[in-house]
């Protein structure tokens, strides 16, 4: 109890704070108290209530999860824009040959031609609660962590019952602060959500995986969806009765675009940072970890590279995978070239030695946290081995697609878990729906190949003691020869068979033998073992004192310096940012400009690459100027604009605001200085990059023809 007395008086405390305007990602029910008075210092019009209410209508109302990214709502008829990036593999599932909607882009020109997506869902915020007292009521110090952690799950099952009892709604309870606070989140979640129209992805991905997490950018990165209720406005899994939802609120799009210095916000749902993190565990991210998922991620990346050159069915099959895969691959050669660059590990130990020596003068804060920096040390070299055990477990044994393909059917012979029976045919019903996908973007020689140049670099990289058992195999019977061996299994394999797999999973008798002896799943069982036996016994208690480390060293800086506004990491919840848009200077005697235009694009066109080719149609509007309403007070098209608001992976698709809460910008992605920001944020390098609003217009509206859409939305002049 003592504990949560000392946070509360921190919390009183916050008021008074002084950190720099643009680091943070806040809790939207807390900005009364923690950011209303700063943002309209800034330059911000609204009230904290304008932005989240429980009881009137707010911006909150126009926020939408959806997987993997953000999105907002732009209509009162459901109408919903997030990036091109989070659309894609939905875009991709519905392309084909004839109709390729990822190359030619897709405009549905009436809704009933808009397209259903099985499994796509758009989440939206009903209220947050403080249940912090809640929690920690049904705790004591007298618990292990792991007694701790049951009475806490225990505690937020009954808690979101009471919360969701006799209402549609769903509820969740996330810790903040690394533990020391929790919130419970209440939520409509809808079911039904069409694709309304995508650009052609030398628009909405131009500059492909080349200019991504780069400034300058040129992307129209957005697609348009919408959610679609029952009769009622409820939600409702698709159903052709499902009439377009009639949301409590919609964002107004502004067409007056940013200057440098205006005010803007992101209201969205970051999905982790790790800001606090002591040095060690930056250490072994930045320094460990990552370039071994670069290596790792080369190696498939090349493969993929060299054969999508080869033919169009395979690049439309692999285009979202590449797009994956390349992702990380990129973000992380930044992120540890920004940690290095800045000096953040020193930094973060400078920090660490002025805790110690805090903690150390006071008898009291020396028994609670004299200790703790050495432990966290301690541990995080403990668990280093079975981290990079772990990683190679990942990207390079389930890097390989069969191997992972073969892994979801893993529950059907799990002699640890065997299944119930109804749980079994829920799993092999699943498993239909997984079959039918894999093998829509299946290319074998690729995979191959993957398998032969991954399974090498685990080999060579990677000490005996953790190598799964298969490669005593390998290096025995087949004396390495990776190609042979890979020869092998995929002509015994039946999971390279559709054919063969659907046979199996629709014969009701089936005993799953043949699954079972397959030599995929001999492979996916010895990566369970080794897992089992190696990895998780140590990695899983590590973690949780690591965890116990981290909660108590966030509490600790608190209380160390109760006059800094601490806002807490990103953990997948809603959270608001908001800074100025701003200029940046990215090394020496080299300044970037805040906006993109429409020019910058014909600079960048290359027809022979397929990133950079630009559509004859675009041209067109661009020589004769045709800019309809969209065009900025210089007669240009702004295509992106940076702004130094605090965002991370997740953010993607999140509406950016201005002074009035009008959407100017759609964001999607952080400039190639910053993106070490989500372990350590510094304001003078790190942007977020978003798609001006009005370039998103004008080529729904000029370049697609789809202005009806536009007719739909409130426009502000
Ligand atoms: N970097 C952005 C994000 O993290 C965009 C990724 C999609 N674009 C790409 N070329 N792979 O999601
Ligand atoms: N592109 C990222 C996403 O999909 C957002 C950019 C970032 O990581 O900042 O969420």
């Amino acid at each position: 109890m003592k504990k949560l007395v000392i946070l509360i008086s921190l919390f009183a405390f916050i008021g008074l704070s002084n950190l720099r305007a643009d680091e943070g990602m806040w809790i939207p029910s807390l900005i009364q108290e923690l950011n209303e008075k700063e943002m309209q210092d800034l330059g911000m019009m609204l009230t904290a209530e304008d932005i989240y209410s429980v009881n009137n209508s707010s911006l909150k109302d126009a926020i939408v999860k959806i997987p993997g990214c953000t999105g907002e709502i732009v209509s009162d008829q459901g109408l919903i824009l997030t990036n091109h990036h989070c659309g894609y593999g939905r875009i991709q599932a519905h392309s084909t040959l004839e109709n390729d909607y990822l190359t030619d882009g897709f405009w549905a020109m009436k809704k009933s031609e808009e397209l259903p997506n099985p499994g796509m869902y758009a989440r939206i915020l009903i209220s947050i609660e403080d249940v912090t007292d809640k929690i920690y009521n049904v705790l004591n110090d007298g618990m292990t962590e792991v007694e701790r952690d049951k009475a806490i799950k225990a505690k937020i099952k009954e808690l979101t019952k009471a919360a969701t009892e006799g209402t549609h709604y769903d509820a969740f309870v996330r810790p903040f602060y690394y533990g020391n606070k929790y919130y419970l989140f209440v939520n409509e979640t809808f079911k039904d959500v069409r694709l309304v129209g995508a650009p052609p992805s030398n628009i909405g991905k131009f500059g492909g995986d080349t200019d991504n997490w780069m400034w300058p950018r040129h992307t129209g990165d957005f697609s348009v969806f919408r959610i679609y209720a029952n009769k009622d406005n409820k939600p409702a899994e698709y159903s052709e009765d499902n009439v377009p939802y009639k949301p409590k609120n919609h964002l107004k799009i502004s067409l007056k675009g940013v200057d440098e210095g205006d005010f803007t916000m992101v209201f969205g749902y970051p999905g982790r940072t790790q800001e606090y993190l002591p040095s060690y565990g930056v250490e072994i991210n930045t320094e460990v970890l990552n370039p071994i998922k670069i290596k790792l991620r080369a190696e498939r990346l090349n493969i993929f590279k060299r054969e999508v050159e080869k033919d169009k069915k395979v690049r439309i099959q692999y285009a979202s995978k590449t797009a994956g895969v390349a992702n990380g691959w990129k973000k992380w050669q930044g992120e540890t070239r920004g940690i290095r660059r800045f000096d953040a590990i020193g930094k973060k130990r400078a920090f660490e030695k002025e805790f110690v020596a805090w903690a150390n003068a006071d008898e009291t804060r020396k028994e609670l946290y004299g200790d703790l920096i050495a432990n966290y040390e301690k541990a995080t070299n403990d668990i280093k081995p079975l981290q990079i055990a772990y990683t190679y477990m990942r990207e390079a044994g389930y890097g390989i697609e069969i191997v992972r393909f073969a892994s979801s059917f893993y529950p059907l012979i799990d002699a640890d878990k065997p299944l119930a029976a109804d749980k079994r045919q829920k799993t092999i019903k699943s498993l239909n729906g997984t079959v039918e996908r894999f093998f829509k973007n299946y290319y074998q020689p690729i995979d191959e190949e993957v398998f032969e140049a991954l399974l090498k670099r685990y080999n060579e990289d990677v000490p005996v003691e953790y190598l799964p058992a298969f490669f005593s195999e390998l290096n025995g019977k087949y004396k390495g020869d990776y190609q042979k061996y890979a020869d092998r299994i995929f002509k015994k394999s039946i999971f390279t068979s559709k054919e063969k797999i659907e046979k199996i999973l629709s014969n009701p008798k089936a005993n799953f033998k043949a699954f079972e002896k397959d030599p995929v799943m001999k492979m996916v069982a010895s990566l369970k073992q080794l897992e089992k036996d190696k990895i998780k016994p140590y990695r899983g208690k590590l973690t949780t004192d690591i965890q116990k480390y981290q909660r108590t060293f966030m509490k600790a800086q608190m209380e160390m310096q109760p006059e800094i506004r601490w806002y807490p990491d990103a953990n997948s919840t809603i959270r608001l940012t908001y800074g100025q848009v701003k200029a940046f200077e990215p090394m020496d005697a080299v300044s970037y400009k805040h906006y993109t235009t429409l020019e910058g694009i014909l600079e960048k066109e290359n027809p022979d690459i397929y990133d950079y080719v630009v559509e004859e149609k675009l041209k067109e509007l661009y020589r004769n100027k045709d800019f309809g309403q969209y065009a900025d007070k210089n007669g240009q098209i702004v295509v992106c604009f940076i702004a130094a608001n605090h965002t991370s992976g997740g953010n993607s698709g999140s509406p950016i605001l201005n002074k009035h809460g009008h959407l100017v910008g759609i964001n999607f992605d952080r400039n190639w200085e910053g993106t070490m920001s989500d372990l350590s944020y510094d304001p003078n390098y790190c942007r977020n990059i978003s798609v001006d609003a009005r370039y998103v217009l004008f080529i729904i509206d000029k370049f697609a023809g789809a202005g009806h859409l536009v007719e739909e939305m409130t426009i502000i002049k």
